[in-house]
């Protein structure tokens, strides 16, 4: 029997998500978002262990059920040990384990930001696999950074943030502007109707291939507060203008960014990966390097950007054909580097 069924399952931050392919195409992926963060503007920790904790087998349940199989069926489970959330990571570790071991087959440990990277690898007709080498700007809610990719499990992170991620810059701004958390899609769907020039946000000045974003908050925070002394009603009647010229300043910072690393490296495939990545200008952005740069893109599926077990799913499975499994006592680790 040629067909390798993967369970995957990512439980790092506030999304509890299981996923079942077979041979690297996807049968199911289901998520569950804890709605419950929205309210504190944030993800709150203990509550999202909590959430972790009583999702977790009715999402691995209607994964398997979705995919129409067996569970007897898997040959491999795979699951996020890191980075995120401690009291999240720990969930996913601990059911996957015993999950494993009742079944009798490997157990696979992902790295979190390589699984957001090997989504690309996913089987899926409305996606491109990119060819080594190529960088990847991987953008999400805690990590911004340009990997170059040599093979599925060879990466170098070329340069990374220095402070916020540009999942939180989207998110601050947004609880700024008095948006609900995640504010990236809420600050990408207004930005569709306004002007992007209408403001002018200053760029941080650090090194060609660093990223920082602490800065423009900083910055997005006393515009408002200046505005907003004079008119009250500033934000609500210049939404749409302040998230287009947010999303702006974001964008050019990472198109400047991409084009030193392409210059540095000489390297013109360019994937994107992350929460962020959903974003529909950066997709524009780097679609449009194509004609004005000569670059080769990859842009994954809008359903493999923001966190999900397929994922992971994918990573074991490239895990799986290499023969690489994890030993049992394999650790969850909220700090782990690509
Ligand atoms: O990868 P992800 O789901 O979780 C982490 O690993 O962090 O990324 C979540 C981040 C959040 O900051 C969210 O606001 C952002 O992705 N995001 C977006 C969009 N969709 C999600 N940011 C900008 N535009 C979007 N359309
Ligand atoms: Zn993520």
């Amino acid at each position: 029997n040629s067909s390798v069924y993967i369970l995957g399952i990512e439980s790092s931050c506030d999304d509890t998500s299981a996923a079942v392919l077979c041979n690297g195409k996807v049968l199911s992926n289901v998520v569950a978002n804890q709605e419950i963060h929205a309210a504190y503007g944030g993800v709150v920790p203990e509550l999202a262990s909590r959430a972790h904790q009583q999702n977790i087998i009715p999402v691995v349940q209607q994964a398997i059920q979705r995919a129409n199989i067996d569970k007897k069926q898997l040959n491999a489970i795979a699951f996020t040990r890191g980075p995120g959330l401690m009291g999240s990571l720990l969930v996913g570790t601990s059911f996957a384990k015993s999950f494993a071991q009742g079944l009798n087959i490997p157990l696979i440990g992902v790295n979190h930001m390589q699984g957001h990277i090997l989504a690309h690898f996913i089987d899926d007709e409305n996606q491109q696999k990119p060819t080594f080498p190529f960088l990847c700007l991987t953008i999400s809610g805690g990590h911004t950074q340009i990997v170059k990719v040599n093979d599925y499990f060879d990466m170098e992170i070329l340069g990374e943030t220095l402070d916020d991620a540009v999942g939180e810059a989207f998110d601050k701004s947004g609880k700024i502007l008095g948006l609900p958390y995640p504010a990236g899609p809420y600050i990408d769907k207004y930005a569709k109707q306004g002007n992007p020039k209408a403001f002018t946000f200053t760029k941080p000045k650090v090194g060609k291939l660093e990223f920082s974003f602490s800065g423009l908050k900083t910055g997005i925070l006393r515009f408002i507060q200046k505005n907003t002394k004079g008119n009250p009603n500033f934000i609500e009647e210049n939404l749409n203008d302040i998230c287009a010229s947010i999303q702006y300043t974001i964008v050019q910072i990472l198109l400047e960014k991409l084009k030193n690393a392409v210059k540095l490296t000489g390297i013109k495939q360019i994937a994107i990966a992350g929460g962020v990545s959903a974003n529909s200008e950066i997709r524009k952005m780097i679609k449009d390097g194509e004609q004005k740069y000569g670059w080769t893109t990859y842009i994954p599926k809008f359903e493999y950007t923001t966190d999900n077990a397929a994922m992971i799913g994918v990573s074991g499975y490239l895990s799986y054909q290499q023969g690489t499994y994890s030993k049992i006592d394999v650790k969850a680790t909220a700090r782990l580097k690509v």
